[in-house]
Order: C-alpha cells, then structure tokens, then sequence
C-alpha cells in the first residue's frame, strides 16, 4: 500500500514539475525565428563579402579557387588534414588558405569575420549530411 501511496506521489511531483518548469528551449515566437534567421542572414552576408575580397597580403581572394564555396567541404571537419599533419576545424583551414594562397595573417579563431567565412562557407552547402572525418 505505502509503495502504491509513494508511486502516486511521485506521479503527481513529476506533473507538477513540468506545468512549472522553467522555460525550456523549444519556447520561442515565430518573432524570435524571424530576428534570428535575419541575424544569421547579415553574418553570412558579411561572410560572402569577404570570401570574394583580398584578405591576404596580395590580391588573392577565396573565391578565385572557390567560386559559390566550392570544394570547402565544411560538412568534412572535423577531420585529418594534411597541410596541418592533424584534426582540424573548419576554421583552421580557413587559416591554413589565408596564409597560404593569401598571404596573409591567420585570424583569431574567434574573430568575428572568421564567424561571418564559416556562416557563408555553410549556408553554401546548407541540406549536405554531415560526413565528419571525411575525404
Ligand atoms: C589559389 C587557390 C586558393 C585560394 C585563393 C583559396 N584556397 Fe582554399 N584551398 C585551396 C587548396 C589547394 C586547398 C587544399 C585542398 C585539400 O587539400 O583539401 C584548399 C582548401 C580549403 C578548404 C578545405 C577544403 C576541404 O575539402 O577540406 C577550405 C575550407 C578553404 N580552402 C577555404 C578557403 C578560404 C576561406 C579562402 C579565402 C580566405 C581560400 N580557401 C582561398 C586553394 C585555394
């Protein structure tokens, strides 16, 4: 009896939980959607700005080689890579093009034109699956 007493408690806890848990992740407007879709949007415009200008030291551009992002593969990383004799990210190839080809000083990892490349390299290949490690 006491177990069936204490199963039922904790049926009636467990409900009350969830009617007033805090807010979850899935709790956002169609609003929300729209402003964030448009912030994406603005960085992977920014991102294609860049990719056709000379970021490097010379007049080299990214999509001189890549036109529309052509053979960057972003759906590949993290994966081996020659150049860099390990697992990189995406973005350390990113580098590994700017200084290279480029000429050019690699950026931070977290500069926000390095944001705005990985944003317009993706969008490019957005409804490719994922193949991580790939070649
Ligand atoms: C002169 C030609 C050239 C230019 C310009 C160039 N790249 Fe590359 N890119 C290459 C070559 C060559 C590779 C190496 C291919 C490999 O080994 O996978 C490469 C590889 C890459 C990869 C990895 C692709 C993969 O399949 O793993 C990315 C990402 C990339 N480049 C981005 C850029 C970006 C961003 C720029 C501009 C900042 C740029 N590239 C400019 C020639 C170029």
């Amino acid at each position: 009896m006491l177990k069936i007493v204490c199963s039922v408690a904790a049926v009636v806890v467990a409900a009350i939980a969830l009617v007033i848990s805090p807010a979850r992740a899935d709790e956002f407007t169609k609003e929300d959607l729209k402003k964030w879709d448009a912030a994406f949007q603005t960085v992977a415009k920014e991102g294609e700005k860049l990719f056709h200008s000379a970021l490097g030291k010379n007049s080299v551009s990214c999509d001189m080689c890549h036109p529309h992002a052509s053979n960057n593969h972003p759906e590949t990383y993290p994966k081996f890579q020659k150049q860099l004799g390990k697992v990189v990210g995406l973005r350390e190839m990113i580098n590994w093009c700017i200084q290279n080809p480029l000429e050019g000083v690699p950026l931070a990892l977290d500069d926000p034109r390095m944001y705005a490349l990985e944003a317009y390299i993706y969008w490019e290949r957005r409804g490719v699956k994922l193949a991580p490690g790939k070649h």
